[in-house]
């Protein structure tokens, strides 16, 4: 349990897009770990978003879920005026479906952010917590935006710090680019105490099955193809997602505003490795992996140096092992809320990604 309770133990957070994957975790934990302190989900409910997510803690009195888009201000302005921290994970979060269809992860990542942002810096004034440029911030708040390591782009060798210059290169990482310069422009002008976060690939239970790891275990379990880009050489280092959110946790306590912290893993991990760990841990023929023609755009690697985010307190407790294992495990033994999603409109998405990748290599 992280011990970072010395940003004002009796406090609100807003986890906008906490109903998804990491920000759902996020919120569970946030619970346990700061006893005194309340949490508000604001969430769209795109089709990555799942209340199922938060069954854990639906009926906390210190929980409260309200269903708003991110590029609503009068929907979210109240529940920041009245809150002490915005930890913002809502986003349009997948590759392919940026290279598909980029428009909404204009929308939502860059105005729903610069959205927030207003919505924070109008209501923490007016609520009189912050004098804000005079008293040198907005005391007491803090406004924590969670990026990515993809910012950073391919990077061919070594390792990139947090001072390394943004190259995104597919349209998702394009728009988490320049949501950040929104955020640390509010910072710049206005004073508004932001922070970022870069997390490298996260995986763990929850995660809608259109990313790489949960989709390859369901399609396993299902004795379905594990469709691998290119020669599936890509590498990736994998966070487990209780770690990252401890991170984002000890970066909102801990971290100095205006600044940003990468938070990645230690072990380079190649997709036919991943696979390769996946149908291993479930007892599936190799067989089932599938090279199909490739994602465009494709950004072979990236790798953090996050000794910064080791520095300020972090301690990860899982290593890739131990995270593959976890994952595995949970999405074996949670297949009702996995197959409930791909009996859906998942289908479609499936058909417009794969259909003719798989049908091309048959
Ligand atoms: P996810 O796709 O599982 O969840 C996104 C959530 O945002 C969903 O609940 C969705 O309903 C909500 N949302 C989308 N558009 C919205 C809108 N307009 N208004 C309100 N809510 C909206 O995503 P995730 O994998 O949990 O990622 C969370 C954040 O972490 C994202 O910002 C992502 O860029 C970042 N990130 C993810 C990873 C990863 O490997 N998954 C790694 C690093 C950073
Ligand atoms: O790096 C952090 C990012 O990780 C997050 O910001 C994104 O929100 C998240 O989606 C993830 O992006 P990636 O593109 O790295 O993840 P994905 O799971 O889509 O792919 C992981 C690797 O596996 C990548 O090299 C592409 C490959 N892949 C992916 C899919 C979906 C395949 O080979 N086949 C697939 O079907």
């Amino acid at each position: 349990m992280p011990d970072t309770t010395s940003w004002a133990p009796r406090h609100h957070v807003i986890v906008a897009g906490g109903a998804g994957f990491i920000g759902s975790a996020f919120a569970r934990n946030y619970l346990r770990w700061h006893p005194d302190a309340g949490v508000t989900v604001l969430d769209k409910l795109t089709y990555a978003g799942n209340t199922d997510n938060l069954s854990q803690v639906w009926d906390d009195p210190r929980f409260c879920f309200v269903q708003a888009d991110i590029c609503d201000y009068d929907a979210v302005a109240p529940h920041i005026a009245g809150a002490d921290a915005v930890v913002n994970f809502a986003a349009e979060t997948h590759v392919d479906r940026s290279i598909l269809d980029p428009d909404v992860f204009v929308r939502t990542n860059v105005l729903g952010m610069n959205t927030l942002l207003r919505a924070a810096k109008d209501g923490w004034v007016t609520s009189g917590a912050a004098n804000a440029r005079k008293a040198g911030g907005y005391e007491g708040k803090r406004f924590l935006h969670v990026s990515t390591d993809e910012v950073y782009g391919h990077v061919g060798e070594g390792a990139t710090a947090e001072d390394a210059p943004l190259k995104p290169r597919n349209p998702y990482s394009a728009s988490k680019a320049g949501a950040e310069l929104i955020a640390f422009s509010y910072f710049t002008n206005f004073g508004l105490p932001v922070l970022v976060t870069r997390g490298e690939n996260t995986i763990g239970p929850y995660q809608y099955p259109e990313k790489a790891t949960p989709l390859f275990i369901t399609n396993a379990i299902e004795d379905k193809p594990l469709p691998i880009y290119g020669q599936g050489k890509a590498v990736r280092h994998y966070v487990y997602v209780d770690d990252h959110a401890a991170a984002i946790d000890l970066v909102l306590h801990e971290g100095t505003p205006g600044e940003a912290y990468n938070i990645g893993a230690d072990e380079e991990v190649n997709t036919v490795e991943l696979a390769r760990a996946i149908v291993g841990l479930l007892g599936k023929p190799e067989s089932l992996m599938q090279l199909v023609p490739d994602r465009p755009g494709h950004d072979y690697r990236y790798n953090l140096d996050f000794s910064k985010v080791l520095r300020l307190g972090w301690k990860p407790e899982y290593n890739f092992e131990r995270t593959i294992a976890a994952t595995v495990d949970w999405y074996a033994r949670n297949e009702p809320w996995w197959r409930k999603i791909k009996a859906g409109d998942y289908k479609d998405y499936y058909q417009r990604q794969y259909g003719a990748r798989l049908a091309s290599v048959r």
